[in-house]
């Protein structure tokens, strides 16, 4: 949010600029703490189909990756005390359901769902951080660098899906939009309650 807007919204609204600092924050952790939960039951999901085939190192890479993350916003959603979504059972097991899916696609089935959940996180790590610049890029720092970091890691797993095929999985195009849109229903809920 633009730091003039903040302002404005402050006095219109009668709360401060703390308390709409801490709504911006409550509302991208808890966003973001989501993200990671699904991203971890996803490529669970695809280990539980693909353990022991030629690909299942590279998933286990990218699994032990979003545990790290699942594993930082936990910790940064006990120091902000935010709670995570209600939804997060239902994203858990939506989101182990398409990891097992999109594995019993094969190789370029699972890759294909990677490369369409890691796009839309990392242009979603992109737009909060753009978010907390506009704020206060100084009273966000610590947080900054932590979204900076998941998002080139994002970034690395959507690269690792397009090197390894997940472009070539039949009907790409459609299940990419299918996946993407799925995520963006999830992250709009996600940021509200
Ligand atoms: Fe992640
Ligand atoms: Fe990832």
């Amino acid at each position: 949010m633009h730091r003039s807007f903040v302002r404005l919204a402050a006095t219109t609204t009668g709360k401060s600029n703390n308390q709409l600092r801490q709504k911006l924050i409550e509302k991208i952790i808890r966003v973001d703490h989501a993200g990671e939960l699904g991203a971890d039951r996803i490529y669970a999901g695809q280990m539980a189909v693909m353990k022991g085939s030629s690909i299942a190192s590279i998933i286990q890479h990218m699994w032990d990756e979003e545990k790290e993350h699942l594993d930082t916003m936990e910790r940064l959603c006990a120091k902000h005390e935010v709670p995570p979504t209600v939804f997060a059972p239902i994203f858990s097991v939506a989101a182990y359901a398409l990891g097992v899916g999109t594995a019993l696609m094969g190789k370029e089935g699972a890759m294909a769902c990677t490369v369409a959940v890691e796009e839309l996180i990392g242009k979603h790590y992109n737009d909060q951080i753009k978010e907390l610049i506009d704020d206060d890029p100084t009273a966000h720092a610590d947080l900054l660098k932590t979204l900076t970091r998941l998002r080139d890691e994002e970034m690395e797993h959507h690269e690792t899906g397009v090197v390894n095929d997940g472009p070539k999985a039949p009907l790409f195009d459609a299940l990419k939009f299918a996946i993407q849109t799925g995520c963006k229903g999830a992250i709009w809920a996600a940021e509200r309650v």
